[in-house]
């Protein structure tokens, strides 16, 4: 039997940055592929926003390197990691609370019939099967994004996400300002996308949660990988333990009397 190599989607190499004095990145080596979830961890501070504020190309790395799909990128802009299919979901900041479901998912990519007139309903056609296809059930989508709950409003922010082109979808902490229910849904939305062969990273300070969604766990420990391992291979208190700096994970491969083998 031959073996494949799955080539990741996304791979950075020795990723710094500083701001100041602050070193909020100190070389930071991650692989990432499509279709399954993975969770970054660490404790306040550990440089989690930092390193996907650079995936998205928000902020600037000081050094090293961005690979996607085999393209090396020395540094990204919102523009090209989007189009190099890297996504971050925001929960607010990037919806228009006037415009109604189909619009928003259609921001400044309108389909239009003249220079003047929009076609409203190719879109809302396009944007009911992008929902449909995502499992997403929405109330109708004439209705305003203002009038939606958090996680309506997260799911229409997923959709507008994939709907630009997005591969790998990033999450900062999607759930932190929601309830019970709504981020059951949110969950379960975030896990069908890596089921359908999107890349997925979700930074969660919830242990519950990261164990339900993630297929990979990297800790972030002083702008640092302090580890790297498959989900199913270790349990909660360990990972704790990595983030909290108690333990350290020797060359990703001993910890604990356990084998993980997961090295990058
Ligand atoms: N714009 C900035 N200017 C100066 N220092 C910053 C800036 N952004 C982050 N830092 C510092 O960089 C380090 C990493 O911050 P970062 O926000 O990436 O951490 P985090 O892991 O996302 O933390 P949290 O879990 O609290 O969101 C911290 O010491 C932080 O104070
Ligand atoms: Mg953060």
């Amino acid at each position: 039997m031959s073996t494949v190599a799955v080539k990741p989607f996304l791979e950075v190499q020795g990723i710094k940055k500083k701001y100041g004095n602050v070193e909020a990145l100190k070389g930071v080596d991650l692989k990432v592929s499509t279709g399954e979830a993975l969770a970054i961890v660490g404790d306040n501070g550990a440089g989690k926003s930092t390193f996907i504020k650079i995936l998205s190309g928000d902020i600037a790395a000081d050094e090293g390197e961005i690979i996607i799909t085999g393209k090396k990128h020395k540094r990204l802009n919102p523009k090209t990691a989007l189009a190099a299919g890297i996504s971050t979901v925001y929960q607010d900041l990037s919806l228009v609370n006037s415009l109604n479901i189909a619009e928003n998912i259609f921001l400044g990519r309108e389909y239009k019939k003249n220079l003047f007139i929009l076609d409203e309903k190719t879109m809302h056609r396009e944007a009911g099967e992008l929902l449909e296809q995502l499992g997403i059930s929405m109330p109708s989508l004439y209705t305003e994004v203002g009038l939606l709950s958090g996680g309506q409003r997260q799911s229409v922010a997923i959709a507008r996400a994939i709907h630009q082109g997005g591969k790998l979808l990033i999450f900062d902490e999607p759930t932190a300002a929601m309830g019970v229910k709504e981020t059951a849904a949110i969950l379960e939305l975030i896990k069908g996308l890596a089921q359908q062969g999107f890349g997925v990273i979700v930074i969660s300070h919830n242990m519950e949660q990261v164990f339900d969604i993630s297929a990979y766990i990297c800790v972030m420990c002083q702008g640092k990988v302090a580890g790297y391992m498959k989900t199913d291979e270790v349990n909660p208190q360990d990972v704790v333990a990595l983030i909290t700096g108690a333990a350290e994970l020797e060359d990703n491969i001993n910890f604990r009397g356990k084998q993980y083998g997961h090295a990058l």
